[in-house]
C-alpha cells in the first residue's frame, strides 16, 4: 500500500512530458530484454540440435566407408577419410575410431588422444548411437558415438564444438540488441515529438490560463494547428475568453447604465421636489393667504348681507384649494397597482394620453389573476415609457397594446406606426447619449426573468415584446378581457 501511494506521488509530480517518454522507453526496453532473452533460450536447443544432425550425419558417412578398410587394415585410408570428414566441417572438434575392444584405430588428434575421451561415451546396446556433452578448456563438446556395422568393427567418435555455435548465438543476440537499440532510439525520438506535440498545447493553456486570471481578458493561445482534441481544447478556450470578455464589457456597460439611471433617478426626485414646492407655494400658500384676507374682510363687514357674501367667497377660496391639494395629492400618489387594477390603469392613462397627444389606441388587455403590485406596477411603468417614446421618437398616429396570457407567461406587445429607428445602431449608444428609457424597461423585465424585445423597421414603426415568465403569479390564472 506505501510502495503504490510513493508510486502515485512520484507519477503525480511529474509532468506529462516525462511520463510519456519513461512509459515508452520503459515499454521499448521490456520488449528489447524480452525478445533477447526469448531468443536465446528458443535459440540454443534449436543449434545443437543442428549441431548433433551435422555430427551424426559425418559419422554415418565415415560409419558406411571405413568397413571396407577396416578389414583391410588400410589405416592410412582411414585416416584420409576422417582427416577429410574433419576439415569439411569446422564445428568438428576431433574424430577416431576405435575398434570393437574401444582401442583407437584412427585419429585427428595428431598427439594424443586426451585422458578418459575414450570412456567418456559408450553406445547402449539398444541405441543406434550416444551423444555425451564434455566440458572442456575450451567449452562444451558434443561427443558423438556411432557404431560400425553394429558395433562388430568398432565405433566412429565426433567431437562436435560448441565454441562456433555460441559464437553464432553471441552473433545473432548482438544483432538483435543492435537492433532493438536502433528501435529504441527511433521510438526515444519519436516519443520526444509525440510528448512535444501532446504537452505544448497544454503548456500554453496552463500559461494563459494564468494570463487570464491575472486579468488579461485579450490573451489567445496561438492556434493549434490540428484538429485532434489539443486543437479543440485552443478552439473552445479562446472561444470562452472571448465570451468572458464579452460578458465583462457588457458588465461594465451594464454598471455605467446603471450609475446613470440611479443619478436619473436621483435628479427626477429632486425635479419632482421643486415641483412639490412650487405647487405647494401656488397652490396651497396662495389659497391659504386669500383665506386670510377673506377672513379679515369678513371681519371688516357692515352688514349680516356683507358677512353672508363675503364668507361665500372664502369657501369658494377653501372649495378650490381643497380640489388643488386632492390634485396634488393625486399626483404625488405613487403608482401602486393592486391586483385587477392594470388593464383599468393603463386604460386610464391610454386615454388621457389620445386626448394630450392625438395619437389613437386601440387595446385589448386581459385583466390577468395573481398579478404582484411589483409586477402590475412595473408593467404599467413600461406602457407609460414605451407610449412616452412613441409620442416623443415616433412622430405616430396610431398606437395598439396586447396584454394576455399566452400559455403561462404574460405577453405585452405594443406597437406603433412611426418613424422607426435602427435598433442595433441606436440601443448601443444609449449609455454615451444618456438616454435610460429602454433600459429601464429592460431592468425591470430582467428583475421578473422576462425577455424585451424591440423590433423596429424605419418608416414603417416599433413594436415592443415583452414576455414575463408565468412563475411570477401568485395563485391560479384566470383572465377577462376587459378592453
Ligand atoms: N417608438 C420609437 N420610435 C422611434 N424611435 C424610438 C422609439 N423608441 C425609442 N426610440 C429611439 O431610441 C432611443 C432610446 O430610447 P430611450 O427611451 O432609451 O431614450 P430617450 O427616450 O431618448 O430618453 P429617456 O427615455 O431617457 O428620457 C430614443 O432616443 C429614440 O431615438
Ligand atoms: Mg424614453
Amino acid at each position: 500500500m506505501g510502495l503504490i501511494n510513493r508510486f502515485n506521488e512520484i507519477t503525480l509530480k511529474i509532468g506529462l512530458r516525462t511520463k510519456i517518454i519513461i512509459l515508452v522507453v520503459s515499454l521499448l526496453l521490456f520488449l528489447a530484454v524480452s525478445v533477447m532473452i526469448e531468443t536465446a533460450k528458443s535459440i540454443t536447443p534449436f543449434l545443437n540440435q543442428q549441431l548433433e544432425l551435422q555430427g551424426l550425419s559425418t559419422a554415418k558417412y565415415i560409419a558406411d566407408r571405413s568397413p571396407e578398410y577396416i578389414y583391410r587394415s588400410d589405416i592410412f585410408m582411414l585416416y584420409t577419410i576422417i582427416r577429410d570428414a574433419k576439415n569439411s566441417n569446422s564445428n568438428i572438434r576431433y574424430i577416431f575410431i576405435v575398434d570393437e575392444k574401444n582401442k583407437v584405430m584412427v585419429d585427428t588428434f595428431g598427439n594424443a588422444i586426451p585422458k578418459g575421451l575414450i570412456e567418456s561415451n559408450e553406445v547402449i546396446a539398444s541405441e543406434p548411437h550416444s551423444v555425451s556433452i564434455i566440458d572442456t578448456e575450451e567449452g562444451f563438446i558434443r561427443d558423438i558415438a556411432l557404431p560400425i556395422s553394429g558395433g562388430k568393427l568398432g565405433t566412429v567418435r565426433i567431437g562436435m564444438s560448441e565454441k562456433s555455435l555460441l559464437e553464432a548465438k553471441e552473433k545473432m543476440l548482438k544483432g538483435i540488441a543492435f537492433t532493438a537499440l536502433l528501435i529504441l532510439l527511433i521510438g526515444i525520438s519519436l516519443t520526444l515529438y509525440l510528448s512535444h506535440v501532446l504537452a505544448t498545447p497544454y503548456q500554453r493553456l496552463i500559461q494563459a490560463t494564468r494570463e487570464v486570471a491575472a486579468g488579461n481578458m485579450n490573451f489567445k493561445v496561438p492556434q493549434w494547428p490540428s484538429n485532434d482534441e489539443a486543437g479543440e481544447l485552443t478552439r473552445a478556450f479562446n472561444d470562452m475568453t472571448e465570451k468572458i470578455e464579452q460578458s465583462a464589457q457588457e458588465i461594465e456597460q451594464l454598471s455605467i447604465m446603471r450609475r446613470g439611471l440611479a443619478q436619473k433617478v436621483m435628479s427626477v426626485q429632486e425635479e419632482e421636489r421643486r415641483w412639490l414646492s412650487r405647487e405647494l407655494h401656488d397652490e396651497t400658500s396662495q389659497s391659504l393667504a386669500s383665506l386670510r384676507m377673506g377672513l379679515k374682510y369678513v371681519d371688516d363687514a357692515q352688514s349680516l348681507t356683507e358677512v353672508e357674501q363675503r364668507l361665500n367667497e372664502v369657501r369658494k377660496v377653501l372649495d378650490d384649494t381643497f380640489n388643488g391639494i386632492r390634485r396634488l395629492v393625486t399626483n404625488l400618489r405613487p403608482c401602486v397597482l393592486d391586483e385587477g387594477e392594470l388593464a383599468q390603469a393603463i386604460t386610464r392613462y391610454a386615454r388621457e394620453f389620445e386626448k394630450r397627444f392625438g395619437i389613437t389606441i386601440d387595446m385589448s388587455l386581459d385583466e390577468i389573476a395573481g398579478l404582484s403590485r411589483e409586477v402590475a406596477s412595473s408593467l404599467f411603468r413600461i406602457v407609460q415609457e414605451v407610449l412616452t417614446n412613441s409620442a416623443r421618437h415616433a412622430k405616430a398616429s396610431q398606437i395598439s397594446i396586447i396584454l394576455s396570457l399566452v400559455g403561462d407567461d404574460i405577453h405585452l406587445t405594443i406597437e406603433d406606426d412611426g418613424v422607426g429607428f435602427d435598433v442595433t445602431k441606436v440601443l448601443p449608444q444609449t449609455t454615451e447619449n444618456q438616454k435610460y428609457g429602454l433600459f429601464g424597461v429592460k431592468e425591470r423585465v430582467i428583475a421578473f426573468d422576462g425577455k424585451l424585445q424591440v423590433e423596429s423597421t424605419p418608416g414603417i414603426g416599433t413594436t415592443i415584446y415583452v414576455r414575463i415568465p408565468g412563475e411570477v403569479l401568485s395563485c391560479g390564472q384566470n383572465q377577462s378581457d376587459v378592453s
